[in-house]
């Protein structure tokens, strides 16, 4: 069904957040992350989420204020989460834009924007499947469910289709391949230079 659609997108999504995290770390650490596994992990969310998730969720939100206005009041303000979530979004992909193209900004503000990011959008996620995906089961009807599975986007695909599906997929499987192929890197830099017993290079804090 499609609470399960968007559950395991949830978990795909978090698949992603690891990746960033690890990049994290190494920024914090002082090295060069991997840009491109950065930049790509920001375009997978500013198309799946904004455009195919939270839409699909807004949907459900107003078909569940409708049948139980009580229980949406409860939840809370969905298109504000939304809208904070596409906020931070934005944010976090300034600021990397910023770091690469060597304006001015702390090294400190960076890594702050990008845990920020991580650790809401965990929390977000974590709101929905507590509060907001219960709700919306006990009080939206067959039809209700029926009525969203067949919605479309602005553009006039089907929201919940199974190309955006293997797109997402396949983006995502991309970016995950490139987070490995960064990993593999790093591990035999730092192997070579233990080898010529000097640091590696990814220790010095090479910026950006
Ligand atoms: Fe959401
Ligand atoms: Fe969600």
């Amino acid at each position: 069904m499609i609470i399960d659609f968007l559950l395991r997108e949830h978990r795909n999504i978090d698949l992603l957040l690891v990746a960033l995290q690890r990049e994290l770390e190494i920024f914090e650490h002082g090295a060069r992350p991997d840009y491109e596994v950065i930049r790509a992990i920001i375009s997978y969310f500013e198309v799946y989420p904004e455009v195919y998730h939270h839409p699909q969720e807004d949907l459900i939100f107003s078909k569940l204020r409708t049948r139980d206005p009580d229980a949406a009041a409860i939840v809370g303000d969905l298109a504000h989460e939304h809208q904070e979530v596409i906020d931070r979004l934005h944010h976090f992909a300034q600021a990397i834009d910023a770091i690469l193209a060597d304006r001015e900004i702390l090294r400190q503000d960076v890594g702050n924007i990008v845990r920020d990011f991580i650790l809401r959008e965990r929390h977000h996620m974590m709101w929905e499947e507590r509060d907001f995906f219960p709700a919306a089961v006990k009080a939206l009807s067959a039809e209700d469910w029926t009525e969203i599975a067949s919605a479309r986007t602005d553009h006039g695909d089907l929201l919940f289709s199974e190309t955006a599906e293997a797109t997402s997929d396949a983006l995502r499987a991309h970016i995950l391949q490139l987070e490995q192929e960064a990993e593999a890197e790093r591990s035999s830099v730092a192997f070579s230079s233990a080898m010529a017993g000097k640091p590696p290079d990814g220790a010095k804090a090479d910026g950006p």
